[in-house]
């Protein structure tokens, strides 16, 4: 089994990886990411409302996430790539040279993404706390003003340094993903863009169950609702 599994062949046609939802969730993440550090250094210019409201832009993104990781394709299941202890023994594998191939995220790969989706996640709630100036508050999320001074001063505390969080973890995801890609040959990265990869034996799955992606668009369409209800219903100036 570990033989055939090291001696790992791909056949010639392709087989579905990453639903269209996956893929657009993934690529809307990695620009909304970008333009809350954009939107940060030019908020004299452009108004500092722009990066509140890409930042609860990216809030709705990740509460989808852990929407799709219930329902979604069999690739973006938790259940399905969540393993902490597969994590250790892969990691054990591959420096003994018999690391296996997998369709979708691999053991290791999955526990960053747990990390990033976590940290992109505390970093967006921290937000909604933060404020530039506790007595000020000239630039301030939509709930700053509605814990105690300690809590704010902490959560702006931790919107300051989450950012280097995030570029670390983005930094260690995209080198280890483009090693991965080269010494393995594996088309991970192209599989994020077209969704496909060539079919072989892989250890976890020979091709995806894709869930329907209308019911990507109705969890989207909730998370979208329920973020940007609950700051225009209850935040202080949500949107200036
Ligand atoms: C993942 C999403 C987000 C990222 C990556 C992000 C990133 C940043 C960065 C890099 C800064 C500058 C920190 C510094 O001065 O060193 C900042 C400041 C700030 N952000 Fe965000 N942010 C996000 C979401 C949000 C959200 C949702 C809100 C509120 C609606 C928000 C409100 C603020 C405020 C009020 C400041 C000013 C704090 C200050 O001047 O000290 N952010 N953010
Ligand atoms: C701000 C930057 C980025 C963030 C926050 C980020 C975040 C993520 C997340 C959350 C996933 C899990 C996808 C899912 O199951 O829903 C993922 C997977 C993936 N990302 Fe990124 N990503 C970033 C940049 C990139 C870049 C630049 C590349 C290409 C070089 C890339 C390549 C991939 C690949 C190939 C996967 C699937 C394989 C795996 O790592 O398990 N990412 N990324």
């Amino acid at each position: 089994m570990e033989k055939a599994e090291h001696n790992f062949k791909e056949t010639g046609h392709k087989v579905p990886v990453w639903d269209v939802a996956t893929r657009l969730f993934h690529w809307t993440l990695v620009t909304l990411i970008v333009l809350a550090f954009v939107t940060n250094n030019f908020a004299d210019k452009i108004g500092f409302n722009w990066h509140k409201i890409n930042g609860y832009a990216i809030l709705a993104l990740v509460f989808f996430r852990l929407m799709w990781g219930i329902w979604g394709s069999s690739t973006s299941r938790f259940i399905n790539f969540v393993k902490p202890f597969a994590a250790i023994r892969y990691f054990l594998e591959m420096f003994s040279g018999k690391g296996k191939h997998y369709l979708g995220h691999n053991p290791a790969g999955a526990m960053m993404i747990v990390a990033l989706l976590l940290v992109v996640a505390a970093q967006a709630i921290s937000g909604l706390f933060t404020a530039d100036d506790i007595s000020m508050m000239l630039f301030a999320g939509p709930f700053a003003s509605d814990v105690s001074e300690s809590t704010a001063e902490w959560m702006s505390y931790f919107h300051r340094i989450g950012p280097n969080l995030i570029i670390a973890l983005v930094c260690i995801h995209v080198l280890s993903n483009i090693a991965y890609a080269v010494l393995k040959r594996d088309g991970m990265i192209t599989a994020m863009v077209t969704g496909c990869k060539k079919s072989g034996n892989y250890s976890d799955a020979q091709s995806a169950r894709l869930s329907h992606q209308g019911l990507a668009f109705t969890c989207f369409v909730f998370s979208a609702a329920v973020v940007f209800g609950i700051v225009y219903l209850w935040g202080d100036a949500p949107f200036l």
